[in-house]
């Protein structure tokens, strides 16, 4: 497959094939969140954005496995890295809560492991003070020890915001407030409080600018005379600097200059959940870079391949076994995988790609945002984009004839059908996506 001329081309989606394997899987699968039925061939042919499912079709992937494929597929540095390794030896993949090497030394090695990849995600946020890492195997499970880090360091009461999402462990899930089936019926960690979410001018104008209708809401709970929650019981405020399953909605940056003063007004810590965001998708490493906002903590996942809770030695407890986890750093292919992908990252002139091809994709976007009634608007940085929909059953067809098209693409939010292509998508592939997003929407809005 040559990625300068290849394209997509589909026969049927989902085809025999893969109806077959979907079944087969499901005869054994909880319940949980399927989004269609496209099945990946990992023995046929797939380079950058295109892959091949299990029926011979040839698809763009502009949904990176939601974030957790940055670099698409078989990146050639990612490539050539893991096949070097040798996975024969099983005693290999087992026990990552320990030290691992291999063999040599630690500052110069060809294939980086678990302490590598915390070495190098530590040299992306010196800008924070941050000097300490602990690993782990998701998102939530990053989430989970963010917030347990700062309990631990004092506070029962927390700020969550409308519109979050952060994982689906109980601990996580209490400080969601996007989709009821996430949260509803489970037991939830006390005290948490959900504040509204400024992305729009309106909604800061109205709820969190200080001179506002509304007054800052936070700055108004935390008050010393008028307040309702004392700023020392606080362990911590969450927020996505972009907000993924909620809509792709990001932080306004008044916003984030107001959050920093009262973070140091009453010494909060705040914890920045980049496990969508993350790992260059907006165009900086982490799309918290982008605000006048200091995190005390960051969350990783997904594109790292494994859990990551990043932050400075005075927030991490000092207690041995106060955290811990036998799978810490997921297995050495993930951390190896995340390590590598921190290097492309850090090495090459991918991030000005995401941020050069994220605004050409963006005003396209908008071209059709302005033609389209059906299209009310674009939102996101970078590659992490987003246009929302009249109706929900408007963006579900879109997203349904893309896929007949040979494009992958996720819903998120409401209405919202999200586009996240590999961070090294190139000016011909954004083509190809905007020309079947656009045949997708014309069908549909035809056949309405
Ligand atoms: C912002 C955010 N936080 C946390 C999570 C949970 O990550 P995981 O699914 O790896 O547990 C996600 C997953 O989509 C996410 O987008």
């Amino acid at each position: 497959m040559d990625r300068n001329t290849v394209e997509p081309q589909v026969e049927t989606v989902p085809g025999q094939r893969a109806k077959r394997w979907a079944e087969y899987h499901h005869q054994f699968a909880a319940p949980s969140t399927y989004v269609y039925e496209f099945v990946w061939d990992t023995s046929a042919d797939a380079i950058g954005p295109f892959c091949t499912d299990v029926d011979g079709n040839v698809l763009l992937d502009f949904t990176s496995h939601v974030a957790a494929a940055p670099l698409g597929y078989n990146n050639p540095h990612l490539r050539e890295k893991l096949e070097a390794f040798d996975l024969v030896d099983p005693s290999k993949i087992a026990g990552q809560d320990f030290y691992v090497s291999n063999g040599g030394s630690p500052t110069d090695t060809d294939l980086p492991g678990p302490s590598q990849l915390m070495d190098r995600l530590l040299e992306t946020v010196g800008q924070y003070d941050m000097d300490r890492v602990f690993l782990s195997n998701s998102g939530a499970e990053a989430v989970e020890n963010a917030i347990k880090i700062c309990y631990a360091g004092g506070g029962h009461r927390a700020f969550t915001f409308d519109g979050a999402f952060h994982g689906r462990t109980l601990g996580a899930l209490s400080l969601n407030r996007s989709k009821a089936v996430h949260r509803t019926g489970f037991p939830e960690v006390p005290g948490v409080v959900a504040l509204p979410y400024p992305s729009t001018d309106e909604e800061y104008e109205t709820n969190w600018r200080t001179d506002g209708p509304g007054g800052n809401v936070l700055a108004d709970k935390l008050h010393p005379e008028r307040g309702v929650i004392d700023p020392d019981e606080v362990a911590y405020v969450i927020l996505e600097p972009i907000q993924g399953e909620g809509g792709y909605r990001p932080a306004h940056p008044a916003f984030a200059r107001d959050l920093e003063a009262l973070r140091h007004r009453y010494d909060l810590r705040v914890v920045a959940d980049e496990i969508q965001s993350g790992i260059g998708r907006t165009g900086e490493l982490w799309a918290v870079d982008h605000l006048e906002l200091t995190p005390d903590v960051i969350t990783s996942a997904k594109g790292l391949r494994v859990g990551a809770t990043i932050s400075r030695s005075d927030v991490f407890p000092e207690e041995e076994s106060r955290i811990s986890s036998t799978w810490g750093a997921g297995d050495i292919v993930g951390a190896l995988q995340g390590a590598l992908t921190l290097e492309v990252l850090q090495e090459t002139d991918v991030l000005s790609n995401v941020r050069d091809r994220g605004e050409d994709l963006r005003a396209r976007l908008e071209d059709e945002v302005d033609v389209r009634p059906e299209l009310l608007e674009v939102r996101g940085r970078g590659l992490m984009l987003a246009v929302e929909f009249d109706t929900k059953a408007r963006r579900d067809d879109v997203l349904e004839a893309a896929f007949r098209r040979g494009l992958l693409t996720l819903g998120c939010g409401y209405k919202t059908l999200r586009l996240l292509p590999p961070l090294d998508v190139t000016a011909r592939e954004v083509d190809l996506g905007m020309e079947l997003l656009c045949e997708a929407i014309d069908e549909v809005t035809s056949t309405a």
